[in-house]
Parts: C-alpha cells; sequence; structure tokens
C-alpha cells in the first residue's frame, strides 16, 4: 500500500470539516484530469445520459465537467467526502437545483434521450417520473392516507375514492409499511417513528408510479434497524425502478448498489461496479478513501 506512505495533502474542501478526527492521507501521485473518469462510466441502456455537466453556485463550480450514464432499473450509488458535490449532482437529476437562485447547470442532461432542462418540459411532472427521498424524513403534517395520496391527487391518477384506496395500500405496502398503519390511516404521519416516516415518505414517492427514485442519505437519520428495513426495501424497489442513492455509508454502497461512484472535489473520479470498488478500485484516491485514509 504506498499510499500509507504518502503526504497529506491539505485542499480547502477537507480542512472545512473539524467536526471529527480525519486523517488527511490522500496520495501525493494521485492525478485527476478534469472531465476524466476511470472506471465504466457507461451503460448499455442508460436512463440517464449526462455528458459534461458542470454546477455553478454563483462564480464557484461545484460540479466540473462529469459524464455518466445511469442504465434503466440500476442501482447506483454516490460516494465521496462530505462537500464534493453528491447531492448537487443528485438534485440535477430533477431539476432540485431550479430552487436554488444561485445555481447554474451548465452540460448535456438527457433523460430518456430528451432534455432534461428543456425550458419547455413540465417539472412536476418530471418530479413524478423522477421522485426524492431526503435525509430527513419530511411527511406533511396530514394524515398517513393523505401523504401517499397527495400526489396521485395533483396528478389526476385515481378517478374515484377506491382507486385512491387501491392506490395508497399498494404504495404502502411496496413501502413494507402496510401492516404497521393500516389499522390508523387517518392517524397524523408526524406521530410515526422516524424510520416509518422514511418509508412513508417512499411511499409518497412510489405512490405516483415514478421511473427514477433519487435518494439522498436516507437512513442518516435512521438507527440500524430502520436502516436495514429500508435497505431491504431499496433492493426490492430495484426490480422496477432507477434507483440513485447518495450515502456517507460505504457498507450501505455495497450491499444496495451494482455500480459505485467515487465523486471528489466536483470531480467524478471512479464509476465501477460495486465490488470492484470496494476490494480493487481503478484509481488511487478511491483506494485512499475506501480505506478510510480521509474522508
Ligand atoms: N445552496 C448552495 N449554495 C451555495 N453553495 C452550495 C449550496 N449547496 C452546496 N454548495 C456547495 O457546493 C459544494 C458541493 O456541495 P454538496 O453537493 O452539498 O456536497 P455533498 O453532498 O457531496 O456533501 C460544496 O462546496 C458546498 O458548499
Ligand atoms: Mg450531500
Amino acid at each position: 500500500m504506498n499510499s500509507m506512505n504518502a503526504t497529506a495533502i491539505r485542499t480547502e474542501n477537507m480542512s472545512e470539516k473539524v467536526a471529527k478526527p480525519v486523517i488527511n492521507e490522500q496520495p501525493e501521485n494521485a492525478v485527476i484530469t478534469e472531465g476524466t473518469t476511470v472506471g465504466q462510466p457507461f451503460a448499455d441502456d442508460p436512463k440517464f445520459k449526462l455528458r459534461n455537466v458542470e454546477v455553478f453556485y454563483g462564480e464557484s463550480p461545484a460540479i466540473k465537467n462529469i459524464s455518466l450514464d445511469i442504465g434503466r432499473n440500476e442501482v447506483i450509488a454516490f460516494i465521496g467526502p462530505s462537500g464534493c458535490g453528491k447531492s448537487t449532482f443528485l438534485r440535477c437529476l430533477n431539476r432540485m437545483n431550479d430552487s436554488i437562485d444561485i445555481c447554474r447547470v451548465k452540460g448535456s442532461l438527457m433523460l430518456d434521450d430528451q432534455d432534461l432542462y428543456d425550458p419547455k418540459r413540465d417539472v412536476v411532472e418530471l418530479r413524478a417520473r423522477v421522485g426524492m427521498v431526503f435525509q430527513k424524513p419530511n411527511p406533511f403534517p396530514k394524515s398517513i392516507y393523505d401523504n401517499v395520496a397527495y400526489g396521485p391527487r395533483i396528478h389526476g391518477l385515481a378517478n374515484r375514492k377506491s382507486d385512491l384506496d387501491d392506490i395508497v395500500e399498494n404504495s404502502l405496502r411496496k413501502a413494507g409499511l402496510w401492516n404497521e398503519v393500516k389499522d390508523r390511516l387517518d392517524a397524523t404521519a408526524t406521530g410515526m417513528s422516524g424510520g416509518q416516516q422514511q418509508r412513508l415518505c417512499i411511499a409518497r414517492a412510489i405512490a405516483v408510479s415514478p421511473e427514477v427514485i433519487l435518494m439522498d442519505e436516507p437512513c442518516s437519520a435512521l438507527d440500524p434497524i430502520a436502516t436495514a428495513k429500508v435497505e431491504e426495501l431499496i433492493a426490492e424497489m430495484s426490480e422496477s425502478y432507477t434507483i440513485v442513492i447518495v450515502t456517507h455509508s460505504m457498507q450501505q454502497a455495497a450491499r444496495v448498489s451494482d455500480r459505485t461512484a467515487y465523486f471528489h472535489l466536483g470531480h467524478l473520479v471512479e464509476v465501477n461496479d460495486t465490488d470492484k470498488v470496494f476490494t480493487a478500485p481503478d484509481h488511487k484516491l478511491t483506494e485512499s478513501y475506501i480505506t478510510g485514509r480521509f474522508g
């Protein structure tokens, strides 16, 4: 392991992190060439085709010329040190960055060969196709039923009450929550446990029949048992949806994903099959990160 002897390189983003002890042993000879990703960043049957993507907050670049395909029905994990741009890149995929005034997205971002950023695109419809689950469960202060029924109602997916009931039940079943809540669908969602709330948010995302589900550290506020349930759910959902998950847990990435993408300071350094990333990564920086030399 050459990197053991490497001199620490201090970078702006690294030194921001003071909350926990961080070992800054990035290998000296690790080179990142902008716009170049080692491994397998492309897919045969891409759901998303992302080319030369750059994201700026005001003048400052957060994503630097990233090209990546996300395959249909694959689970891809985004990993990397805090502040490297994982959430920013994830939010490009359903135009969640639109709501941040100073944020600008450049490059070509295609969903099923159609321009995600076409000004004529209906963003509400897009976010039904590409749903999102956040770090902190964020149920509406409404009943369990109304949380799940919310999307189908605004998108007019059910004409009759019985159709809506079916959608609510099916979504809660798929989210592994039905048995726990079927007798109290009228109870307020905010009274549920954190793990239940997160599964409710997943049910709410599923209820509008999305094609893609984006998850930004969905388990970071959950205990290990609730985390295990959400991970089980991801495995089940992977049969029907394309899933992109940001996680700070390498174990989680290893458990749930088919491919793993390693981000570093706004660059996409490496993308490979998850097994390869965690056993024989192609890039020195990936190796240093997964062996815990910095983060
Ligand atoms: N709303 C924002 N306004 C300005 N800068 C931001 C905003 N969100 C993120 N950034 C900056 O963009 C960079 C990437 O952040 P982020 O995508 O949140 O990283 P990660 O999810 O990997 O921790 C960081 O330098 C961060 O400070
Ligand atoms: Mg983040």
